[in-house]
């Protein structure tokens, strides 16, 4: 889920400058409120049940303002391996035939997967191919037309393919399409925008919150048709900031074989259905009966290994579609066996925004809820921090990172 609210109201330009000074308010504000006003988009909303070992971890998020630097060796991610022989789904699928409904339906024939129910307005078919090699990364960025704005800084900023120059970085912006007049006018702009910089797609289903499912299985249907021998894929949203280079170099580590059948992100154990109506996650018991959701991934970024974008979009096909995208990937995943892989520190996959230091940004992947100006700005800040990300902060800080370690390690026993 995005913590975020997707609704909109009238795009009136007032309203428009309006919205940008409040921003640079909450901006300025931002460092006195740190850990607070984002916590109301937190999943504690999730919470309907004893929520279990991510007890803790909640309490840790909540305390954001508390980031603590701990950097945990990296096996736990390397180590997924083990997970495959559990489900033992064939990575190349036997056309799955336990479950057909839907699947006619879908235009799956024997394996071969077909662009899926709603058809794509605008596409990409040769941007994978075009690379002179497998590219390393598809970055999956679900975003709405209006977001002009929030494209340009991401295309300048951490979906760059200069990020990982040699490596191959594919970008591309999924959306679905408005009606009415707006929508018209957004989709004239929006295949400019396309025919300049040939990294959106989209298909024709109705670009809502509730269809974010939809929006993901379009990103996933891409990569199964057309991409499927990208190493990795990560999806994420357009207000997040996304250090690549640490997700790149440091988690995904080019030099090693790519993983196969590995998922990870910031991981949501034992959440239980919310029952609650009034609630944006609401899940009514008739789609979902069960008393738990199997571990998922925060819908604000999440990484798979290429092979998933296939096996995943297949499995979909057999199971009746949830509105909660990053739920419903979980029950994906659980059915193909798999179980996400816990990120190697709880700080790496923030889906609530992280105060800004370039100490911190260095070490984390995701942090959420971001105006385009700030993610220009800090990723800015970050590249010409570069060589000192944290040393530049001086001893105070360093000093403070260590002791806050000990009081961690302290709290634990
Ligand atoms: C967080 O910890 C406090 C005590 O430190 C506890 O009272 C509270 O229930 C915890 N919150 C959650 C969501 O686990
Ligand atoms: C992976 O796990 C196995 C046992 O489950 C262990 O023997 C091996 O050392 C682990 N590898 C890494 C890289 O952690
Ligand atoms: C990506 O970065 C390069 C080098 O910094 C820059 O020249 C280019 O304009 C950027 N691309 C976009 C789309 O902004
Ligand atoms: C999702 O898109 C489909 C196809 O355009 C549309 O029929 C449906 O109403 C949309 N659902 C929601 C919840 O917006
Ligand atoms: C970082 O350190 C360099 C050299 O020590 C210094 O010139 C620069 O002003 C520092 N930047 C910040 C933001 O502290």
């Amino acid at each position: 889920m995005q913590w975020k609210r997707r609704h909109c109201c009238s795009y009136t330009a007032s309203l428009f400058y309006l919205l940008s000074f409040l921003g640079v308010l909450l901006f300025l504000v931002q460092p006195r409120l740190t850990g607070m006003p984002w916590s109301r988009h937190h999943p504690v909303v999730y919470k309907g049940g004893e929520l279990g070992t991510s007890k803790a971890k909640l309490n840790i998020s909540t305390k954001t303002s508390g980031w603590r630097l701990v950097i945990s060796p990296q096996s736990t991610v390397a180590n997924i391996s083990t997970h495959e022989k559990e489900g033992a789904p064939s990575p190349h699928g036997e056309p799955n035939v336990e479950n057909t409904l839907s699947v006619s339906e879908e235009g799956e024939h024997r394996g071969n997967i077909t662009p899926g129910p709603y058809t794509y307005f605008i596409n990409e078919p040769d941007k994978c191919t075009e690379s002179r090699s497998s590219p390393f990364l598809v970055l999956l960025i679900t975003t709405e037309a209006r977001q002009v704005e929030a494209r340009n800084a991401i295309r300048q900023t951490w979906a760059n393919e200069s990020v990982a120059p040699t490596l191959g970085l594919i970008r591309l912006f999924l959306l679905g399409r408005n009606n009415g007049e707006l929508g018209l006018l957004q989709q004239k702009t929006l295949e400019a925008e396309s025919h300049r910089y040939h990294d959106i797609i989209q298909q024709d289903f109705r670009d809502t919150y509730n269809n974010l499912t939809i929006k993901t299985l379009m990103g996933l249907n891409w990569v199964a048709i057309y991409c499927p021998q990208a190493s990795y894929v990560m999806k994420t949203d357009s207000d997040m900031f996304v250090n690549t280079e640490y997700l790149i170099y440091k988690l995904l580590r080019p030099e090693m074989k790519p993983k196969t059948n590995f998922f990870t992100g910031n991981n949501m154990r034992n959440f239980s259905p919310n029952r609650n109506k009034n609630s944006k996650w609401y899940m009514p018991p008739e789609l979902y009966p069960g008393e738990r959701y199997p571990t998922f991934c925060s819908g604000t970024g999440y990484v798979f290994s290429g092979d998933l974008a296939t096996n995943i979009y297949r499995k979909s096909l057999s199971i009746p579609r949830l509105h909660l995208e990053d739920v419903y990937v979980g029950i994906c995943l659980a059915k193909l066996g798999i179980e996400p892989a816990p990120p190697s520190n709880a700080f790496l996959f923030n889906h609530w925004r992280v105060s800004y230091s370039s100490c911190k940004y260095s070490h984390l992947i995701t942090s959420h809820g971001f105006h385009p100006n700030e993610i220009l700005k800090y990723w800015n800040h970050l590249q010409s921090t570069k060589n000192n990300a944290c040393f530049n902060r001086s001893r105070g800080r360093t000093g403070r990172i260590h002791r806050n370690k000990h009081n961690k390690e302290n709290e634990a026993h």
